[in-house]
């Protein structure tokens, strides 16, 4: 592989020096004498590895590591430092720094810190093209927050188990995601996952979709029907946005769970099911209680398990893994050559308030993607709407 090495120095000399030295040695080099020039390299994604001197006209060399820290390919930084600096070399080794070389330059030492670098680099590369391979197939869940965490750690459990669970969240915090997670790692996988959107169902229809109905059981009951819930035998009914289930159906369901068992409409034998129900909400259902508009004994027989899946916005931490997580997922999708997000543009997506939550930031990822020739995202590519709330602070 060739990695691009950027030299960050205002003394000439030393530059030149050091950049026909790493050219000898087979590497692409660029220079730059200011942070300011530094950054519209880093800013077009074309500096894999950074030597980084401490003092420059512009500012202090460091904050570099700050301003990179959350890009989805951060570059591999070495910082020169003045003889006896120690002190802030451990700081910015702490800040993410590779490694520092003190002065005057051992270029053999130089070297092997930037071999070190690049055979990170190249490690990193193939952990994304691994990792894209499998975005492209596959959504994962993406969390590192405790919050997030701890939900990660009641799913697998619900998985393990096949005990019921609530998932509740405001929309596009992932419920649906979260449900279909639960089933690929779970004892279930391989078996049934029916997907019950009840408020496509209509009232009149629903009982006859989730338990079947016999032969002539109503007026246009022509066949035999088998309901979803007895094809979720053995596998999990996933009853998404359960908030539109009519009040006399929910009753039936109660009481299919409990007995697990039920009669298809106008039959006499009880059918015998084994089945997991997990069932989400974006709506209140504590209040729809209190209002008499959801059962209280059901919602308590759901919430065996209870995933309540928070707003973006409070785990604003994750956003850089899920940008990379969508921008591997989409660029492996179109073939495109995209391979981070600018630090200002990534600063952006991270102070947006995202009412959409992880649903608006895949679209705004996806556009992005479609509509940036450069190789990375800037504030340019960015909606409207994300842009919008940096001039008010929304
Ligand atoms: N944890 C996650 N990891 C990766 N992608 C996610 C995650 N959560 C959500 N997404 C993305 O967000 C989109 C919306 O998620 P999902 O459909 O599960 O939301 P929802 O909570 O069911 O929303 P609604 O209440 O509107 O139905 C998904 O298509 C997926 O791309
Ligand atoms: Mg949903």
């Amino acid at each position: 592989m060739t990695a691009t090495v950027l030299v960050v120095d205002d003394e000439e000399t030393a530059r030149l020096v050091v950049s026909e030295f790493l050219r000898s040695k087979g590497y692409e080099v660029l220079g730059a004498g200011t942070l300011a020039e530094a950054r519209q390299f880093i800013n077009k994604g074309e500096a894999d590895i950074i030597i980084l001197d401490v003092r420059l006209p512009d500012g202090y060399g460091p904050n570099l590591l700050t301003e990179t820290a959350r890009m989805v390919n951060r570059p591999q930084i070495i910082i020169i430092t003045a003889h006896g600096e120690i002190s802030m070399a451990v700081e910015a080794m702490k800040n993410g720094a590779l490694d520092f070389i003190e002065k005057p330059l051992d270029l053999l030492e130089l070297e092997k810190s930037v071999r070190r670098a690049g055979e990170t680099v190249a490690m990193h590369r193939e952990l994304n093209h691994l990792r894209a391979a499998q975005a492209g197939q596959e959504e994962f869940i993406v969390g590192e927050t405790p919050a997030m965490k701890q939900i990660i750690d009641h799913a697998r459990r619900t998985a393990e188990s096949g005990i019921s669970a609530l998932i509740t969240g405001p929309t596009g915090t992932g419920k649906e995601v979260l449900a279909r997670y639960i089933y690929k790692i779970g004892i279930r996988s391989g078996k049934a996952f029916v997907d019950i959107n009840c408020p496509a169902i209509p009232a009149t229809m629903f009982e006859s979709e989730l338990f079947g109905h016999e032969a002539g059981a109503f007026t246009g009951a022509t066949h035999k029907k088998i309901g979803l819930m007895e094809v979720a035998d053995n596998g999990i009914l996933f009853l998404d946005e359960i908030a539109s289930m009519p009040l006399d159906l929910q009753a039936k369901l109660l009481r299919a769970i409990e007995e697990r068992s039920f009669r298809r409409l106008g039959g006499t034998v009880l059918i015998n099911v084994d089945v997991q129900i997990l069932a989400a909400s974006n709506r209140n259902l504590k209040e729809m209680i209190a209002n008499g508009a959801f059962r209280e004994d059901l919602y308590y027989r759901l919430k065996v398990a209870d995933l309540d899946l928070p707003p973006l916005s409070a785990r604003k931490q994750d956003i850089p893994d899920l940008v990379g997580h969508f921008l591997r997922k989409f660029t492996a999708r179109s073939g495109s050559q995209i391979t981070d997000v600018t630090p200002r543009a990534m600063q952006a997506l991270i102070d947006y308030s995202w009412p959409g939550n992880i649903r608006e930031l895949s679209n705004v990822i996806e556009r992005a993607v479609i509509f940036c020739d450069d190789p990375t995202i800037d504030l340019n590519h960015l909606s409207s709407d994300v842009l919008n709330a940096i001039d008010t602070g929304a």
